[in-house]
């Protein structure tokens, strides 16, 4: 019996050393496998008496069993200690400063048109606005012919479609057939923004691109009129640049507003001075808008008899040169990290 004991006692100095899983299972095999320790003095008895057998073989079984339980706890332990170890090795402290971050790890930030576009359905969401989304991938009767545009209507050339080769999908070349959709989607009262990627056809320089942003905004109601639409776009551009802008607002032709507008604003990158951004004049085209034509509300499903409301479509790409002051708007498509890493957190 006392053999017992000692064995035990070694194999629980053995186990103490153990490492590794792979070192367990050596212990497992040293002690309780086929040719283990325990098996060999059970072989040096077998010269013994059948009652001294049958005692000294319950005792031989139950001392395999502590083993074997005391290897399964340990093994358990050894992974709970492995995990733990991981977890204090594999952390970052996301609140360090970018100063420490800056030592090995790069910060994330936010691309600039992302900030802006954020900082603008902010404004709009505090006076009431929804955000909406629409698909890049739209019909004609989204994109063209719900806005008021038919087949064959010369405004269709004003805009240098992508088209796919059905003829009849297209990348959408403005945001406002989110209009069309909120309409849709939801019984006046109501105003929303959406904004957005959009696509045109265009030679590109130094302020084009073929994909460029736009974020839509549309109110219907009862009484509405040119001065609430100057009053939410005024509110948004005095916020975005935190500062009294000069705008100019001349008659535009868009065939889904009537009457329609262009708002420019003063360049703020030249100062009114003329540079690339503003194409020398000094003004930049900040937003179509105007009051949404019946037809566009008859599309719709609302009845222009009682309800009417306005509409606009801002350029986002152009707003974030301004608010950053940036000159090129390839900048804002080439995925240069330098350029992006400038920008960060929201
Ligand atoms: N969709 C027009 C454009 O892309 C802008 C616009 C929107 C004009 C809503 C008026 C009303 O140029």
């Amino acid at each position: 019996m006392n053999q017992f004991e000692e064995l035990y006692a070694e194999f629980s100095m053995m186990l103490e050393k153990a490492a590794t899983a792979a070192d367990v299972a050596q212990v497992k095999a040293d002690f309780v496998g086929k040719k283990g320790r325990v098996n060999d003095i059970m072989k040096g008895l077998k010269d013994m008496g059948p009652e001294e057998r049958k005692t000294l073989g319950a005792a031989s079984n139950s001392l395999k069993e502590r083993i074997i339980a005391e290897i399964d706890r340990f093994l358990e332990d050894l992974e709970r200690r492995q995990i733990d170890e991981r977890l204090s090795r594999d952390w970052i402290d996301v609140t360090l400063s970018d100063a420490v971050l800056d030592k090995g790890l790069s910060s994330a930030g936010y691309h600039p048109l992302s900030l802006v576009q954020r900082e603008v359905e902010d404004i709009f969401i505090s006076m009431g606005f929804d955000i909406l989304d629409g698909p890049h991938i739209e019909d004609d009767y989204h994109n063209f012919e719900a806005l008021n545009i038919p087949a064959n209507h010369p405004a269709r050339d004003m805009q240098d479609t992508f088209w796919f080769a059905d003829l009849h999908h297209l990348l959408r070349t403005h945001t406002s057939p989110i209009q069309v959709r909120g309409m849709e989607a939801h019984k006046p009262p109501f105003k929303f923004v959406g904004p957005g990627k959009v696509f045109r056809n265009e030679a590109l320089d130094a302020s084009h691109e073929a994909c460029f942003h736009q974020i839509e905004g549309m109110m219907v109601g009862e009484d509405i009129s040119v001065a609430h639409m100057i009053h939410f776009l005024k509110t948004l551009l005095s916020n975005i640049f935190k500062r009294e802008i000069k705008v100019r607002l001349r008659p535009g032709y868009f065939p889904f507003v009537e009457p329609g507008f262009e708002l420019d604003y003063e360049c703020l990158l030249c100062g009114g001075k003329g540079c690339s951004v503003c194409k020398q004049v000094g003004w930049v085209e900040a937003l179509g808008c105007g009051m949404v034509h019946p037809r566009v509300l008859e599309y719709g499903r609302i009845d222009p008899l009682v309800h009417n409301g306005f509409a606009f479509g801002l350029g986002l790409d152009r707003l974030t040169m301004m608010r950053y002051g940036i000159d090129d708007v390839r900048h804002l498509q080439d995925g240069d990290l330098r350029f992006v890493s400038q920008f960060k957190a929201y």
